[in-house]
Formats: structure tokens, C-alpha cells, sequence
């Protein structure tokens, strides 16, 4: 049976491709983003692959007063919602960050703080409606902390640890919470940084969290190669994270 989606984040990278997948499968789609010409590309799109309905809304993740009415207007516009999914974020290098504090709060407060306000609402109307799937990307940048990314990875870390409590608190009420840490990926947010090893595409990632909403896990590592790593690097000692730069 075909759901009824929020995205937020539909118009680049890995929001584009879940926003994608669903449509292939006749979903009803609601996208929420910052410039209205970049949600009529995606919705042209989003239609010409096969949703069954595409609504769009000029929304921005740092303006807390819009949460609210947005959802709300999802829920009229498609009837019900089944699920709501967040890839939306900001990031900036270490380098940049520390350069400009300002900047820095900007990231701090959409990543962090108006990104679990968002989710509140979301998780709210979900369970008012009967419960539904909260999909919100985390990173594999919140499992440790390193020296060359603290600041944005703080933001994943709060992130990951606020979306593993929601999971425990509200499960047994019908809310699926799905955190998903994607590695590094191929999108406009690592264009230009250097690639390590196991890079992944937008699509691949796509693939593992539709798959796992269906299932309704509450985490996925996307590629799959991650979950590997990062289990890895949790297990190294301080000292030789230190000696190895890490
Ligand atoms: N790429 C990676 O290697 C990687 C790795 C781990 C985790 N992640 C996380 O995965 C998620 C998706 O990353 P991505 O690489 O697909 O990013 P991306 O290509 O940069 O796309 C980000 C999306 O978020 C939207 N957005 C940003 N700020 C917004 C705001 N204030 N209000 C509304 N929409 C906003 C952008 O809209 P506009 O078009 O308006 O800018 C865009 O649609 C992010 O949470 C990111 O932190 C990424």
C-alpha cells in the first residue's frame, strides 16, 4: 500500500534519492525546503518517476515557528501522514567552523537544537495520527569523537543519542523511530573534500533505508560496510586514536 511521506531535504543528495525511491513505488509526497524553484525541479521529477501526489512548501529548518503549520498542512494536504523523513542539515569544516563563530552557531542550532524541535512536532502528529515512521539522518560522524570534525559531529552525536531514546520511550506507542548514520557519500555536502575509503552514492544509501523503513528498523549504517567500521573504531583505545591523527 502507497504512503504518505513528509521529506525534508527532497531537493539534493540523499533526501533527493529516498524522495525517489518512494516515488517509484506511488507514494504521496509532501517536500518541505528553502527555495520554491529547486521543489518544483524536484517535484517535476518526483512525478515524471511515479508518485502519486507531490505537494511542495517553502520551509527552513532554522525557523522554529514554521514547524508546526508545516506539519499540519502535510497532514490536510495527504489526508494522513505514515511517515516523515529529516536529511536536511548543515555542515562546515573544522577549519571553517573555528574560523567564524558565528557560522558555528548557525550549524549548532539547525543541526542540534531546531532539528530535534522539528522532530518533536513530527513525532506528535505521527503518534496523534496512530502512529508512523520518523526517519532522520544522523552521521556516522556522532560514534566518536575526532579532531578533524568535533563541531559538526557533536550535532550527529545529540542527534543519534536523542533518536535512540525517542525509539526506547515511544515504540510501544506506534512510533518508528530510524536513525541512519550514512559514511562518507558522494553529494553537493563533500564536494571538494578529500574521499576515504568506502566513499558511497546517494542511491546505495536510498536503498538501505527505504528497505530498512519498511522493516521498521530503529538504525541503519549505509553503505553497509560502515557498521563494520565504526564498530572497529569504537573499540580504539584514546591513546591510539592520538597517535594516528584521528
Ligand atoms: N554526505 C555525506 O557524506 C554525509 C555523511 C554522513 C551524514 N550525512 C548527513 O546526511 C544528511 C543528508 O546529507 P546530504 O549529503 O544528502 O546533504 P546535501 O546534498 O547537502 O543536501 C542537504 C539538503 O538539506 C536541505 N537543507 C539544508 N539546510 C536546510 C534548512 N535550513 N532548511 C531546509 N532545508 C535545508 C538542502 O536544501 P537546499 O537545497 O535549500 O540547500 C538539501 O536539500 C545530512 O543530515 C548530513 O549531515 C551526510
Amino acid at each position: 500500500m502507497s504512503m504518505r511521506v513528509v521529506v525534508l531535504g527532497a531537493t539534493r543528495g540523499m533526501g533527493r534519492e529516498v524522495a525517489r525511491r518512494l516515488a517509484e513505488r506511488g507514494d504521496h509526497l509532501v517536500l518541505l525546503g528553502r527555495k520554491q524553484e529547486d521543489l518544483d525541479a524536484a517535484q517535476a521529477d518526483l512525478e515524471g518517476r511515479g508518485a502519486a501526489e507531490v505537494v511542495t512548501r517553502v520551509f527552513d529548518l532554522a525557523d522554529a515557528d514554521a514547524f508546526e503549520p508545516a506539519i499540519d498542512a502535510a497532514a490536510s494536504a495527504l489526508g494522513t501522514l505514515d511517515a516523515v523523513v529529516v536529511t536536511a542539515s548543515l555542515f562546515g569544516t573544522q577549519e571553517d567552523l573555528e574560523a567564524d563563530l558565528g557560522v558555528t552557531a548557525q550549524l549548532l542550532d539547525v543541526n542540534f537544537t531546531k532539528t530535534i524541535l522539528f522532530c518533536e512536532v513530527a513525532r506528535t502528529r505521527l503518534m496523534e495520527m496512530g502512529g508512523g515512521s520518523l526517519v532522520v539522518f544522523s552521521s556516522v560522524a556522532g560514534d566518536r569523537g575526532r579532531r578533524s570534525n568535533g563541531l559538526y559531529s557533536a550535532t550527529k552525536a545529540g542527534l543519534s543519542h536523542y533518536l535512540e531514546a525517542l525509539d526506547h520511550r515511544f515504540h510501544d506507542q506506534g512510533l518508528h523511530t530510524l536513525c541512519v548514520k550514512p559514511g562518507f557519500i558522494r553529494t553537493g555536502m563533500t564536494e571538494g573534500l578529500d574521499e576515504p575509503p568506502f566513499t558511497g552514492e546517494p542511491d546505495e544509501v536510498s536503498r538501505l533505508v527505504v528497505a530498512a523503513m519498511d522493516r521498521k528498523a530503529p538504525m541503519v549504517y549505509a553503505p553497509r560496510i560502515w557498521q563494520l567500521v565504526m564498530l572497529v573504531i569504537s573499540f580504539l583505545p584514546r591513546f591510539v586514536m592520538r597517535r594516528v591523527g584521528f
